[in-house]
């Protein structure tokens, strides 16, 4: 018996979808573990309490591997492929290493992936572990590794994907591309957290080139934020030591930065900072009052959008996206930080009746 054919899969994959925007040939291999066609998804509790117009969540969590770097590194690696690499290499805080693994697993690649050591969120180091890459765990923080990644990288035959690649920023654009579609025209802000300024960088370059194709009639003010301990752009300067409980983004020196203050700029928007209780707040705030739990780096989009409000920016009639990067299982062990609501009891209804006060 001959397998049964897979469904249509027209629409599977950011290099299906989009693959006329990208810079495919036809030796590019279209592959795809499912990245991209992410929800939009409408705000209920934080459009209230931000007054906004209407509040929609750009879900990036739904991506294969739970974070929005699988629609970049589908293309890096595809190109990679391409180009005839047998290997893969990136520095990571923890979600480029899962996608690049992932990707590499898939297509029989090794991965190497250069890490600072024991800080990276357990979910994220439990994902690269079981997808068998290399990790290279150095006694340095995230910008020392792109370092030697790009040292190793040019002195040997192994393809650097990071967001310095711009096969990486060509399939994060798509992102954008999404939103414009879903929404039938660009937002009037993007709000989105900033690491390696990677992900502004794609966002801005999607949200103009779509406009130049006339899928839209604007673009968005791009707003982007940073952690406190970890603010170079804000600062203007080189972070030495960057700190913050959002690991994802605990960058000193973003490689995209020239970029990321291009977007701000030709925007007219703004790059600012958000302190970690802000962060952990808006985290917080996300899954109780709209049911979506999102890791530390993700909710500094939100945390920045009431910051924006508090400030006094009237949003009443805006719409707005908040690009929710990564799922919050990804790091269980900053969720658990905040105080846990178990109540411990015996195996019997009548207990849990006395707990509950249920007469
Ligand atoms: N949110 C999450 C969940 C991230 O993992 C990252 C970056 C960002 C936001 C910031 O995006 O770097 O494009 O400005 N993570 C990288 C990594 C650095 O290695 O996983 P950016």
């Amino acid at each position: 018996m001959t397998a049964a054919p897979i469904a249509p899969s027209h629409l599977h994959g950011v290099m299906r979808r989009y693959g006329r925007y990208l810079p495919l040939t036809d030796q590019t291999p279209l592959i795809s573990l499912g990245e991209g066609t992410t929800p939009l998804v409408r705000s209920r509790g934080i459009e209230q309490r931000a007054g906004v117009g209407a509040l929609y969540y750009k879900l990036e969590m739904c991506n294969p591997t739970g974070s929005f770097k699988d629609r970049g590194m589908v293309v890096a690696v595809a190109k990679a492929v391409e180009s005839g690499a047998r290997a893969l290499m990136c520095a990571s805080t923890g979600n480029t290493s899962a996608s690049a693994a992932a990707y590499a697993a898939h297509l029989g690649m090794d991965a190497f992936v250069v890490v600072p050591d024991g800080k990276i969120a357990m979910g994220k180091l439990a994902q690269t572990v079981m997808y068998g890459a290399q990790i290279l765990a150095i006694d340095g923080n995230f910008d020392d590794a792109l370092r030697i990644a790009r040292e190793a990288t040019d002195k040997h035959n192994i393809a650097l994907v990071n967001s310095v690649n711009p096969h990486r920023i060509a399939g994060q654009k798509t992102a954008a591309f999404e939103i414009v579609d879903d929404l039938g025209e660009a937002p009037d802000l993007l709000c989105i957290p900033v690491g390696n300024a990677g992900n502004i960088t794609a966002y801005w370059k999607g949200f103009t080139e779509y406009a130049e194709y006339g899928r839209a009639t604007r673009h968005p003010k791009m707003m982007g934020f940073q952690a406190a301990g970890a603010a170079p752009i804000v600062q203007g300067t080189p972070v030495a030591d960057p700190k913050t409980v959002a690991s994802a983004i605990r960058i000193g020196n973003p490689a995209s930065w020239q970029s990321a203050t291009a977007a701000r700029d030709e925007s007219g928007g703004a790059i600012q900072a958000v302190t970690d209780d802000e962060i952990l707040e808006a985290q917080r705030l996300m899954a109780a009052e709209d049911g979506i739990f999102c890791e530390p780096a993700s909710a500094a989009s939100v945390a920045g959008l009431l910051k924006l409000r508090r400030d006094g920016l009237n949003l009443q009639e805006m719409t707005v996206v908040c690009v929710i990067t990564g799922s919050g299982l990804k790091d269980p062990d900053t969720a658990m930080q905040t105080t846990p609501r178990l109540i411990h009891l015996p195996a019997d209804l009548a207990a849990i009746e006395r707990a509950l006060k249920w007469g």
